[in-house]
């Protein structure tokens, strides 16, 4: 069983689906970890309420950002964690951090990137007028929404969308495919070769991994 440690500055619908996928037997995992580095995140309540060990970590506490990472590293190996996804998680990471959890920590992006990163995903793509946006499920690495793609789902964008109606349209896709990529990490058939990720078993797209 893949045990998850997910970093949330916010709200946590992602980390709620996430658990949710677990509990229905989705994703064969556990989510033993919240860390936030927001005192208020909703996502640490739920994890709270879910039992799961919630932990706000205040970057500001730390001396430099090379500590401050230190202590997520310290955390996530605490519980074991095999993999972790960043929810909503508004900071970069480096390589303190990504040294220790190099191709096993991993990202959702409400965009289809490489367009659109960073932040405010939603309104760039409205200012830009695609016709479709979507979202990335991502390995991290050092840049800003650059690692390799494990799956992207694609939405419509309309002329009458707001942020809101768009957001909400996105944020759907990222509920269904964020569990449904870590389940594919479970079942070891995420393979990274260079920029390009092999998911095995779906190489000719027999499978629908959109
Ligand atoms: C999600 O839309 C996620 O893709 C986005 O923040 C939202 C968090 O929602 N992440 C980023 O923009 C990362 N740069 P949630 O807290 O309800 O999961």
């Amino acid at each position: 069983k893949l045990r998850l440690a997910v970093l949330a500055s916010g709200r946590g619908s992602n980390f709620e689906a996430i658990c949710q996928a677990v509990d229905e037997g989705r994703l064969h995992g556990q989510v033993v970890l919240l860390i936030s580095d927001n005192e208020n995140a909703q996502a640490l309540e739920r994890a709270r309420k879910r039992g799961i060990k919630a932990l706000y970590i205040n970057p500001q506490s730390f001396a430099s950002r090379i500590e401050y990472e230190k202590a997520l590293v310290r955390a996530c190996q605490e519980v074991e964690a095999d993999i972790v996804a960043l929810a909503g998680y508004m900071r970069l990471l480096g390589k303190t951090f990504l040294n220790e959890y190099h191709l096993k920590t991993v990202n959702i992006h409400p965009a289809l990137l490489p367009a659109f990163p960073g932040l405010h995903a939603q309104k760039q793509a409205l200012d830009y007028g695609v016709r479709f946006s979507g979202c990335t499920v991502h390995f991290v690495d050092e840049g800003v929404d650059t690692g390799p793609i494990i799956l992207q789902a694609v939405v419509p964008v309309y002329f009458d969308d707001t942020v809101e109606t768009l957001e909400a349209r996105i944020l759907k896709e990222e509920h269904r495919i964020y569990p449904k990529a870590l389940q594919l990490i479970a079942e070891g058939r995420v393979v990274v070769e260079g920029r390009r990720v092999r998911i095995i078993g779906d190489e000719h797209g027999d499978q629908d991994t959109q």
